[in-house]
């Protein structure tokens, strides 16, 4: 089969709260987003990886992807959502069978991860890698006081990346432009398509505050500068 990946670095990392955004960090000798590039390298030739960036990064872009040959980056949007849907246009002249949605503030991501995405989508249109809830989940009032206390057991942590065949969620996408899932799976969740889930890794957990870029840290081996 033939498998394209789109890569989504074009926010600005609010939560994160520094001025360069977060994918432009370093983690070991690489920034996220290098880290993610080279992981999904193995799997796919450069010509069909879409990195998807913000111009106004030019500058941080061309630095994390130094030596690498890849097409130019594609241009995102105001929402992730609009992100991905630029990225999988840029893709249909390629007409991949399948794709792989990833956060470029996952860093983590390992060959498992992306091995079993990939495998379910010999039987599924959709697959994500996610972890179980392990805390007790409390639903509140806006004044804090617990209205109820929401099984654990059919929850999932969703991650990325996430694998679709490609025109189903081209479709999805181009169908509900405009608004803003947080993940692509919801999309085929609406159309009543079925996504499964495959185990996720915690060093996979996304970057989005300060303390998570410490802890991936002891994640991820450094490769020496
Ligand atoms: N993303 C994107 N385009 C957007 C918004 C987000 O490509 N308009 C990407 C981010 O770069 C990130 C991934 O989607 O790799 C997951 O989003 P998130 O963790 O929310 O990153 P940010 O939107 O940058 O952070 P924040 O929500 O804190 O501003
Ligand atoms: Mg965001």
């Amino acid at each position: 089969k033939k498998i394209a990946v789109v890569i989504v670095a074009a926010g600005s990392g609010s939560r994160f709260g520094d001025p360069i955004p977060k994918q432009y960090h370093l983690l070991g000798a690489k920034t996220l987003l290098r880290h993610c590039i080279e992981s999904f390298a193995k799997y796919v030739p450069s010509e069909l990886i879409r990195v998807i960036y913000n111009p106004d990064h030019q500058d941080l872009y061309d630095n994390s992807v130094k030596g690498l040959s890849l097409d130019a980056p594609v241009p995102g949007g105001v929402t992730r959502q609009q992100s991905v849907l630029n990225g999988l246009r840029s893709l249909e002249n390629e007409n991949p069978d399948h794709v792989l949605i990833h956060d470029a503030a996952r860093p983590g991501i390992s060959d498992d991860v992306i091995d079993r995405v990939i495998s379910a989508l010999a039987t599924y249109q959709g697959a994500i890698p996610t972890l179980p809830v392990l805390d007790t989940i409390k639903q509140t009032e806006s004044t804090g006081i617990i209205r109820r206390t929401i099984p654990r057991e059919q929850l999932h942590r969703a991650q990325t990346p996430q694998g679709f065949h490609f025109k189903t969620i081209l479709d999805a996408h181009q169908r509900f432009e405009g608004h803003e899932f947080t993940d692509d799976a919801a999309l085929l969740e609406q159309l009543g398509l079925d996504v499964v889930c495959v185990e996720g890794a915690g060093s996979n957990d996304k970057i989005t505050r300060p303390d998570d870029i410490e802890r991936a840290r002891d994640w991820i081996n450094p490769v020496p500068a």
